[in-house]
């Protein structure tokens, strides 16, 4: 019974140390890969976001592929409508509500509806 006891323990103790250290890593990568996006935190998320969700449709320069260009979306659709966009979904678009949390969809709208002339696509 005793020795049941403190294998549980011992158990325990791995697991805690096992979950600190995932837990550490994991902040880690995110923080640089925040700053190797460079900008705001708000934009580095977004193209996070984008780069992890949607260049296979629409292009890493935001030009577009199977989706339609975004490089200067911002000029014809206001940020709330860009988040309709992605949480809703479009026909050929799957909807993002339910793979993204609200604050990365609002950063990724953010993003984009700055995006009002296709010069500075990437920018
Ligand atoms: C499977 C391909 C696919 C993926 C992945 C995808 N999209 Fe789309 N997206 C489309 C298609 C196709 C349309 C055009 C739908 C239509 O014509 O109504 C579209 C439309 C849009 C629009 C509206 C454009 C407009 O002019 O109305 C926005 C904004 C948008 N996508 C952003 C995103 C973002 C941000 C992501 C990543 C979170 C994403 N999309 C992921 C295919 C995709």
């Amino acid at each position: 019974m005793r020795t049941e006891a403190r294998q549980l323990q011992l158990l325990l103790l791995v697991i805690c140390l096992f979950a600190i250290t995932a837990c550490g890593q994991s902040a880690t990568t995110d923080n640089s890969a925040a700053s190797f996006e460079g900008g705001s935190a708000n934009e580095a998320k977004a193209k996070l976001v984008y780069k992890q969700n949607c260049v296979g449709c629409h292009a890493a320069d935001l030009s577009g592929r199977v989706g339609p260009n975004l490089q200067s979306i911002g000029s014809t659709l206001t940020k709330a409508e860009i988040y309709e966009a992605i949480s809703s979904g479009r026909e050929g678009m799957p909807p993002y509500d339910k793979r993204l949390e609200a604050e990365d969809i609002d950063a990724l709208a953010a993003w984009l509806a700055a995006h009002t002339d296709s010069k500075g696509a990437t920018e």
